[in-house]
């Protein structure tokens, strides 16, 4: 990897919630803030005074073992569940009592860890669904067909090939997604949720599956999408190459916990985070 798509050199500064954003976010209202967030499952704390917030432009990384809390850090910022303690504010809004539908359109959006595509519909179909929430046609003029609509439909086509070609996929648009290889499809999520023009990218485990020269790719396509976008990115990974070769703030959790916050080098060079997690993994482990 060229030292060009290392974020090593970021300066990171300190803020309240004992977090650190890139130097550059600071005049910017963060995407992120959480604050004391905390779910329960009869009895165990999944996620417990979770404090964390994430700049405006950051690649943040959220990293630990398996059952830590991660995926339900998710589920809490994108409003899978209600918190039982805390709050999330994106882009400065107090999402509490909100649906998922409505936590979206603050501008939140996802992958999953298991794939979540429309296998029957093409690759360009599940762009478009998520195009479709900035829909610029009512109704009526959909269901009479009329300029409007054909307008709108042929900008929708031209923003879904522009969107695809990020990752080189737009000659893939009439291919069924299910058919697609398994690298392909979790590309494919990303570009869907980059349909909705989110502020802020949330991708679970994107690596997952995919192969060294894939995973690469994957890391300069992040980057780039923060850079096109101007978006912020938070990604769960177990790939530690990819974790520690572009995320600017890393955030590790365990047994529901934060154990520690910092750069790539802070947290590698962190024993507490060695001994729960890094220094656990087993030998030829990603
Ligand atoms: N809906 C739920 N009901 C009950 N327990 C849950 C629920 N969701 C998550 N958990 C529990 O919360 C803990 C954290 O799970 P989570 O999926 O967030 O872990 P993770 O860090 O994403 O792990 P992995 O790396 O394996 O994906 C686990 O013990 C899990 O069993
Ligand atoms: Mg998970």
């Amino acid at each position: 990897m060229t030292e060009k798509k290392r974020h090593s050199d970021t300066r990171m500064v300190p803020v309240p919630s004992h977090s650190i954003v890139p130097e550059r976010d600071l005049g910017s209202q963060p995407v992120l803030e959480t604050s004391h967030l905390g779910i329960e499952f009869g009895g165990l704390k999944a996620v417990e005074d979770f404090n964390l917030t994430i700049g405006r432009t950051e690649i943040a990384g959220l990293i630990g073992p398996n059952g830590a809390g991660k995926t339900t850090v998710f589920n809490l910022i994108t409003k899978v569940y209600e918190p039982t303690t805390g709050t999330v504010l994106i882009n400065g809004k107090d999402t509490h009592g909100m649906n998922i539908v409505q936590a979206s359109r603050l501008g939140i959006a996802r992958t999953f860890q298991n794939i979540r595509l429309f296998g029957n519909m093409s690759v360009e179909d599940n762009v478009c669904i998520g195009l479709h929430n900035q829909i610029r046609y009512s109704m009526m003029e959909g269901v009479l067909r009329l300029p409007r609509y054909w307008g709108a439909e042929r900008k929708m086509h031209k923003e879904a090939l522009e969107l695809l070609s990020i990752f080189d996929m737009q000659d893939l648009a009439d291919t069924q997604a299910g058919s697609l290889p398994y690298g392909a499809q979790r590309r494919l999520e990303i570009v869907r949720a980059l349909a909705t023009n989110p502020s802020l990218l949330l991708l679970d485990e994107p690596a997952a599956g995919m192969n060294p020269h894939e995973t690469e790719e994957l890391m300069e396509n992040i980057i780039k999408i923060r850079d096109r976008f101007q978006i912020a990115i938070m990604l769960i990974e177990h790939d530690m190459n990819l974790v520690m070769g572009i995320c600017e703030g890393i955030c590790v959790l365990n047994y529901g916990k934060v154990i520690a916050k910092g750069t790539a080098q802070e947290i590698q060079n962190n024993p507490v985070v060695v001994e729960a997690y890094l220094g656990k993994r087993k030998e030829g482990e990603k």
